[in-house]
């Protein structure tokens, strides 16, 4: 058999590569696609239809230099559910951490699995996997960006407003204007929703991404008083005082963000009198957040959990066609 005839045709790639390294890699109807495939999905699930089998045969890394329970739990068995199976890598069993050029392990990985999710420091690591691999790349976290939080932070907001526009939706954002709050202006970029954002003075989003959410959508707001960012919310979010990789910066934070930027019951009044409490989790009980407001019956916490599973089956739906 010639060369040619070696790999039909039906089996080479016909679509580009898409990736979600930021939120803005997906347009406004494609989020709309997942997330009606995520309850399709969900709604099996329910009713005891487990797999879906999307991946069968196919394998996705899991690259790991950050701790994670959610994103890992959530993601191996989303893969699992969808027919493929999950390589989990943690930094130091690779030779990543050893100097290995990523332009190398890009391509490696490429040859043996049909995508790749990382959670890592460094953002341009991802664009580089995209840059030199030839298969999806999916950011479960860096310092820049939490995407797959924000698909599925918005999912749940979605499901406990039914039927209500997005463009309706008001979010807050209250404390550190970091790789969360970045995600989630991109996402009201995106998308038209309003969303503002309360920060301390110094510990503002990224001002670049900031402006051009902003030229898409007039309502993303940055303002410094937590109450008026939760003024009328239908959903106030926060996190914590300090990323991982901050740890260092644990006192000074604390002294920018004590006592102002905490959400407990005080704040939540000022907020529309459906609205919902969301965080990423893990949260710091007593810091960013009451014990009060996190048991709140307004508190969606463990149903944003159990959604990251159903969104990030979606997506990957999305981002790995099936192979005719
Ligand atoms: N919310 C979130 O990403 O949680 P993990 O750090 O546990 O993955
Ligand atoms: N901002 C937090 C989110 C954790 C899910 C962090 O980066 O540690």
């Amino acid at each position: 058999m010639g060369l040619a005839n070696a790999c039909p045709s039906k089996y080479q790639r016909k679509t580009m590569v898409r990736h979600f390294i930021k939120f803005t890699d997906l347009s406004r109807d494609e989020v709309l696609h997942v997330f009606e495939r995520s309850a399709a999905l969900k709604a099996a699930r329910a009713r005891g239809e487990y797999i879906h089998p999307h991946l069968a045969g196919r394998s996705v890394a899991m690259l790991f230099n950050k701790n994670s329970t959610r994103t890992r739990v959530s993601f191996e068995c989303g893969i699992h559910e969808l027919g493929g199976h999950a390589v989990v890598l943690s930094e130091n069993q690779t030779q990543f951490s050893r100097g290995e050029p990523i332009s190398h392990s890009a391509r490696v990985l490429s040859r043996f699995v049909s995508a790749i999710v990382i959670r890592t420091y460094a953002q341009s690591q991802l664009d580089d996997l995209a840059r030199f691999g030839s298969i999806p790349v999916i950011n479960a976290l860096t310092d820049e960006g939490h995407p797959c939080q924000i698909l599925t932070d918005i999912f749940t907001a979605t499901e406990k407003f039914p039927g209500q526009p997005l463009e309706k939706i008001k979010m807050a954002w209250i404390g550190d204007g970091n790789n969360m709050a970045n995600s989630w202006i991109e996402a009201a970029g995106v998308l038209g929703f309003p969303l503002t954002l309360a920060c301390p003075e110094g510990y503002e989003p990224d001002k670049a991404l900031l402006a051009r959410a902003q030229a898409a959508n007039p309502a993303v707001k940055l303002v410094r008083d937590p109450r008026e960012a939760a003024k009328g919310a239908w959903a106030v979010n926060t996190d914590v005082w300090a990323s991982m990789g901050q740890e260092g910066e644990k006192g000074e934070r604390e002294k920018a963000f004590k006592g102002v930027y905490i959400v407990d019951s005080a704040l939540m009044a000022q907020a529309d009198p459906k609205a919902i409490f969301m965080h990423c989790l893990p949260a710091h009980p007593g810091e960013e957040v009451t014990e009060e407001v996190l048991e709140s019956p307004a508190s969606v916490i463990f149903d944003e959990a159990e959604n990251r599973l159903h969104a990030q089956k979606g997506l990957m739906e999305f981002l790995l066609p099936k192979i005719a």
